[in-house]
């Protein structure tokens, strides 16, 4: 899918911009490409496959879970990997640096057309302020589903109190 080839791109370019190590820019390139995979599979099916905490979540939230259920069968270890993908979604307050980097990708990779410029700024900054601009992108979501009168998954809630105390991202030590 072009989506995950353009998120895949933005996380070399953060990476890279960052200072981040060789492994770990290899690392967040992989997560763009892996992390909507499923995404048209058979939620239901999904469903049947993912660990317990993820059974009951809404169909369209289950791809990620998915992935990450394959990945660690087929002998993947990297648990903040698997973490950032499986909640790549809902958000995590459990997110390490590669969850706030696939999550702020995700969301704006330049193939998403609505408040282009808006997503321009935040992406040139991502880079350099990655918690400030995953910090708005998520009040931004968190603001669409409340106008709509929609729910916010408790993840989703978690994720917005980390963020709002200042703790950045959970440490290697956390996992
Ligand atoms: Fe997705
Ligand atoms: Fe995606």
């Amino acid at each position: 899918m072009d989506h995950m080839a353009r998120v895949a791109g933005l996380l070399g370019d953060w990476a890279q911009a960052r200072g981040e190590s060789s492994h770990d820019a290899a690392r967040w390139v992989a997560a763009g490409f892996l992390h909507d995979a499923l995404r048209d599979e058979d939620p239901e099916k999904l469903r049947r496959q993912v660990d317990p905490p993820f059974k009951d979540l809404p169909g369209k939230v289950l791809h990620g879970p998915g992935v990450a259920r394959r990945l660690r069968d087929g002998g993947v270890e990297d648990v903040e990997f698997l973490h950032a993908i499986s909640y790549h979604t809902l958000g995590s307050a459990g997110f390490g640096t590669l969850g706030f980097a696939l999550y702020a990708a995700d969301f704006l990779e330049p193939g998403r057309r609505v408040r282009e410029e808006w997503r321009a700024d935040l992406r040139q900054r991502a880079a350099e302020e990655l918690h400030e601009v995953v910090k708005e992108i998520l009040s931004a979501r968190i603001g669409y589903l409340l106008e709509r009168g929609r729910p916010l998954h408790p993840e989703t809630l978690g994720f917005w109190n980390r963020l709002s105390e200042g703790q950045p991202w959970a440490s290697a030590s956390e996992y």
